[in-house]
């Protein structure tokens, strides 16, 4: 078994120089137009020069109507390269391997941020309008620029997002995705939105750009066995760097009764990956839990609240018995964590994170 500290290759591109990838996390600290602020590139870079083997950005809408939050990092157009430039040089410059996660919310965009929004079909409940076959395969190229854009940039890579119930979420799930075209369906057909995105990368972007996959398997109407399926496909083909799975809370059975009495996490652990790295982000708050995970099968962890609590959480982690601070912490706390106003803001409506002024 890898340690924490080994280095981990990947198919394309640099290795890791450790097994700790900095969970993608949104901040809400972009301009209103998407492009990057100073608030943004100081907290990613000090997390850079923390250790984390790879820094990863926020999601990144790749289509102005697909944005999620105010405040939202976004790469969608040429207007965003300055920054994204920057930053990934900044990245790269502290030892880190760097990736942006490009995102598309669908019909979990607030409408007084984008009109009215889009997804795979109708959707009376947020007054979301289904997308004409020929606006998904805009949708399609638009990831597939996004993807060109980082490139540009200097990234080492993008992050496919698939979970969480944003826009291809929506396409994988039965309850949401009522198409009759290709997109619509069978499993083959929900999942051939991500399948087509990541061949439209794997064939614009150069040789050795990193390609990675976040998929959740819970929520949203999915299923289990099909998130599975659609994991198992992906990584068979070695199509992907590397799978992170979003889990939430990586000792949790899965909520299905059928596949009760094992951890979900166990569920992916046990696929055949190939040459493809599978992550798993959900509660790894010590060490002792992310060493816990190498052993239990993934590749590497991904660290989100302990690294919003602690910017070198991977130095840290060389101490075994290392624990995060603990909760609620001051605002104050935050901001000496390189936090701006507007991500501690954010930070107290997760509950129990911020101390009440
Ligand atoms: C403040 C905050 C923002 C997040 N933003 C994103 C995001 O932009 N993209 C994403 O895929 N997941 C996002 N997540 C989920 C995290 O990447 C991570 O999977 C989750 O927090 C579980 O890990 P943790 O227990 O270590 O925090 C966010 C989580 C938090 C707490």
């Amino acid at each position: 078994m890898a340690d924490l500290f080994s280095p981990m290759t990947l198919m394309h591109g640099p290795a890791m120089k450790n097994r700790f990838m900095l969970a993608p996390l949104t901040n809400l600290q972009s301009h209103p137009d998407g492009t990057l602020s100073d608030d943004e590139f100081n907290w990613l870079t000090l997390r850079a020069k923390g250790g984390f083997g790879l820094t990863m950005t926020c999601a990144a809408h790749v289509q102005a109507v697909g944005q999620g939050f105010p405040g939202q990092l976004g790469v969608f157009g040429d207007q965003h390269l300055p920054g994204l430039t920057r930053l990934a040089a900044a990245i790269k410059a502290a030892g880190s391997v760097s990736a942006l996660q490009m995102h598309h919310a669908g019909n979990r965009s607030p409408k007084d941020i984008v009109g009215q929004p889009v997804c795979p079909s109708d959707d009376p409940e947020t007054g979301s309008r289904g997308l004409s076959t020929g606006e998904v395969e805009q949708l399609i190229e638009d990831f597939v620029s996004a993807a060109v854009r980082a490139e540009k940039a200097g990234f080492d890579g993008v992050e496919i997002h698939g979970a969480h119930g944003y826009v291809l979420a929506q396409f994988l799930s039965p309850e949401i995705n009522k198409r009759k075209d290709r997109y619509g369906g069978s499993l083959e057909n929900r999942s051939r939105i991500i399948f087509e995105i990541i061949d439209g990368v794997r064939s614009r972007c150069r040789k050795n750009f990193q390609l990675g996959l976040r998929l959740s398997p819970e929520r949203f109407g999915l299923k289990l066995a099909e998130i599975r399926d659609v994991a198992q496909a992906v990584m068979r083909d070695g199509r992907i760097d590397y799978l992170d799975m979003s889990l939430w809370d990586v000792f949790k059975e899965p909520v299905e009764e059928a596949f009760k009495g094992r951890s979900l996490m166990s569920y992916f652990t046990e696929l055949e990956r190939g040459d493809v790295r599978l992550g798993v982000a959900g509660k790894i708050t010590t060490p002792a839990i992310a060493s816990q995970m190498l052993r239990e099968g993934a590749d590497y962890v991904l660290i989100g609240r302990a690294a919003i609590l602690h910017h070198d959480f991977a130095e840290r982690a060389r101490d075994p018995a290392f624990k995060p601070v603990a909760l609620p912490v001051t605002a104050e706390y935050l901001a000496n964590e390189g936090l701006g106003p507007a991500f501690v803001k954010y930070m107290s409506t997760w509950p129990g994170f911020v101390e009440a002024a």
